[in-house]
């Protein structure tokens, strides 16, 4: 009783929680309270940005915990255990910012991503197409762990492999750097003086994808 106890306690929890808080408070802050955007606006677009802030956070821990720990850093044993739980959350946490925004996706919400003619922008498709990738992936990455597929042992070992897992994180990038570069470099234009969630989560990507570069066997 005591094993099973000891062996399903981790620190997710808290961890989830606490990048669920910043991250949604950070598009609350940005957006809302230095930013000009509507409060009515919070239950749909400016949840989304939060979501898809605390799921690309979620699933940059759970990729880069492990490689941080071969490299030397002494990761709490709560930490390595609350990978699988941070990998599924950020997954499920992906799978809604994707419902919320296919349901949002027109010219007058995100005019920036459309022509004047309705079509995509070239950067747009280049970075819906990241986006849409790696969300396949993701979820390919997820079922490998079902126990009926773990039979198949080179599926397994591709989907695992460290160079599959490198390659896979750069979809993600794609979709961020296509979707905010521009955005980035004009300091002037960002709200209150605070970053645009497309770079805060290049630059936890920048620091994962270094950490798994190094430290990923
Ligand atoms: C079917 C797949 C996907 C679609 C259709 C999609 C769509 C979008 C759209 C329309 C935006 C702009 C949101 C806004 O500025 O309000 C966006 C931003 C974003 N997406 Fe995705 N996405 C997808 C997959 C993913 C995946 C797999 C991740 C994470 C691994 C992700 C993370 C993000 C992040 C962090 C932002 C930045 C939000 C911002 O700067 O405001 N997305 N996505």
């Amino acid at each position: 009783m005591n094993k099973q106890v000891n062996e399903t306690r981790n620190s997710a929890g808290p961890i989830i929680a606490v990048v669920i808080l910043f991250s949604i408070g950070y598009a609350i802050v940005r957006y809302h309270i230095v930013g000009p955007v509507l409060w009515k606006d919070f239950p749909f677009f400016i949840l989304n940005k939060g979501i898809s802030l605390a799921a690309f956070i979620l699933l940059t821990f759970n990729f880069a915990f492990g490689p941080l720990n071969n490299l030397g850093v002494k990761m709490p044993k709560g930490w390595l255990d609350a990978r699988k739980a941070m990998g599924m959350t950020g997954f499920l946490l992906v799978l809604i910012h994707a419902l919320m925004s296919f349901m949002l996706f027109s010219p007058d919400v995100y005019g920036k991503f459309f022509e004047a003619d309705g079509t995509l922008t070239i950067l747009a498709g280049l970075s819906m197409l990241g986006g849409v990738l790696a969300f396949v992936v993701l979820w390919g990455y997820n079922l490998s762990f079902q126990t009926h597929l773990r039979e198949d042992r080179a599926f397994i070992q591709f989907i695992t492999s460290r160079n599959f897992l490198l390659a896979a994180m750069l979809l993600g990038a794609v979709h961020l750097v296509f979707m905010g570069y521009e955005g980035w470099f004009n300091p002037s234009g960002w709200h209150g003086a605070l970053p645009p969630i497309s770079m805060v989560s290049i630059a936890f990507f920048a620091a994962g994808y270094i950490v798994n570069l190094i430290g990923r066997k």
